[in-house]
């Protein structure tokens, strides 16, 4: 990564920043396009029709672009939880149906199938560790209509791989429904390769932001087969608003989901950001894997326990489980400037393609010298 790249993301320029699975930083073309936003609301209050029918249509064009769907598959939402519960309670799914849910799944998806689905049965069941398709196959009942699954699990890092389990689902006739919130912008995914039926992913980590931005994609094999709840009427394409009483009829693909008035500052920004992360393609997810992988080394020579799998795919993320003292290794890499994560006593590292071999060795270093009496002159950015 060349220092222009990393001038994209001032947070370069602060921090040691490890904390993607956490919370992603904005880039500046993305700082540009909220401030135009921010412009003409302050000099004319609002948008003129075409200028923000645009940069919808920009937006959503560059998600499909980002995941190799069509636009029209593309519903833009406000964070995760939207899209998997936008999935959810338009699956055709009847009194008595089950939906099986990974046990581990991040509580957003949890809360979302509890409380929205009063007629079908939820059944968790853990997949961690184990090979999908043959949980799928263990678990099913005769009226098991849908599977719902984290790509990337939050803290542990291991990634499901997708394409044998999307494949087995079609031919069984179960939707599959995926939270990819902590994969997409850190590994490849994309919609051609891996033919799941709904992914739902927020803005807010590996996409650079904003929070309150997000997307879900819905596969268009499903428009015709779909409940039409949360629409609205700008879920409808209305060739201008001079004449309310037009009432046009809903889309008849994703868009139909998108209710009202949109939040068009974060949209522009949550576009500007995924354009900064394709400009970079595949090499980005090479970068992320040898940071990850200079972690690991690091981690294993200072014996720490590594609680995301070394095997199989991978993620962008790598934790790990010190014996002891997690909170006083936090605030030793904090007051360095470095920035992760403690969750359920681990530490989690989330680097992202701008990140530097560098950085990871401060990062090593500052792990292994001990933080009650470290004094040590450390650069938090060589
Ligand atoms: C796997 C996963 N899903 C969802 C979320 C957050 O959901 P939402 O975007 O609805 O806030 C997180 C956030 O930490 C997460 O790790």
């Amino acid at each position: 990564m060349s220092k222009d790249e990393r001038e994209l993301f001032p947070v370069t320029h602060e921090k040691i920043y490890f904390n993607h699975a956490g919370t992603g930083p904005m880039s500046l073309p993305a700082q540009r396009a909220v401030m135009q936003c921010v412009e003409t609301y302050l000099r004319q209050a609002e948008f003129d029709l075409d200028a923000y029918l645009e940069r919808v249509r920009s937006a959503r064009a560059t998600v499909a672009r980002l995941i190799k769907a069509t636009p029209e598959e593309i519903v833009l939402t406000h964070n995760t939880s939207e899209g998997i519960y936008i999935a959810l309670i338009n699956l055709p799914l009847h009194e008595g149906d089950t939906v099986l849910i990974m046990d581990e799944i991040f509580p957003a998806v949890r809360y979302v199938a509890d409380h929205n689905l009063p007629y079908v049965k939820k059944k968790y069941v853990s997949f961690l560790g184990k090979d999908a398709v043959d949980v799928v196959r263990k678990h099913r009942e005769r009226k098991t209509k849908a599977v719902v699954i984290d790509h990337v699990h939050f803290l542990i890092g291991e990634m499901i791989d997708l394409k044998p389990l999307a494949a087995f689902c079609r031919q069984e006739n179960i939707y599959l429904v995926v939270d990819g919130i902590q994969a997409i912008g850190a590994v490849d995914f994309s919609v051609q390769d891996t033919p799941v039926d709904f992914v739902a992913c927020g803005a807010a980590k590996w996409l650079f932001g904003p929070s309150g931005a997000g997307f879900l994609y819905v596969n268009k094999e499903h428009f015709n087969s779909l409940n039409r709840f949360h629409t609205g009427w700008l879920g409808a394409e209305w060739p201008g608003f001079d004449n309310i009483e037009l009432r046009p009829p809903l889309y008849s693909d994703a868009r139909m989901f998108e209710q009202g008035t949109r939040n068009i500052i974060g949209i522009s920004a949550f576009a500007e950001n995924i354009k900064v992360l394709l400009e970079y393609g595949p090499a980005r997810v090479e970068q992320i894997q040898k940071l990850k992988q200079q972690l690991r080394q690091g981690f294993r020579d200072m014996d720490f326990e590594i609680i995301t799998p070394a095997r199989g795919l991978q993620s962008g993320i790598i934790s790990i489980k010190p014996a002891k003292d997690a909170e006083r290794l936090l605030e030793h890499l904090t007051s360095h400037n470095v920035v992760i994560s403690l969750r359920n006593n681990c530490l989690r590292f989330s680097p992202h393609f701008y990140n530097t071999p560098g950085e990871v060795s401060t990062i090593l270093n500052l792990l292994g010298s001990d933080p009650s009496k470290s004094t040590a002159q450390i650069r938090p950015f060589a």
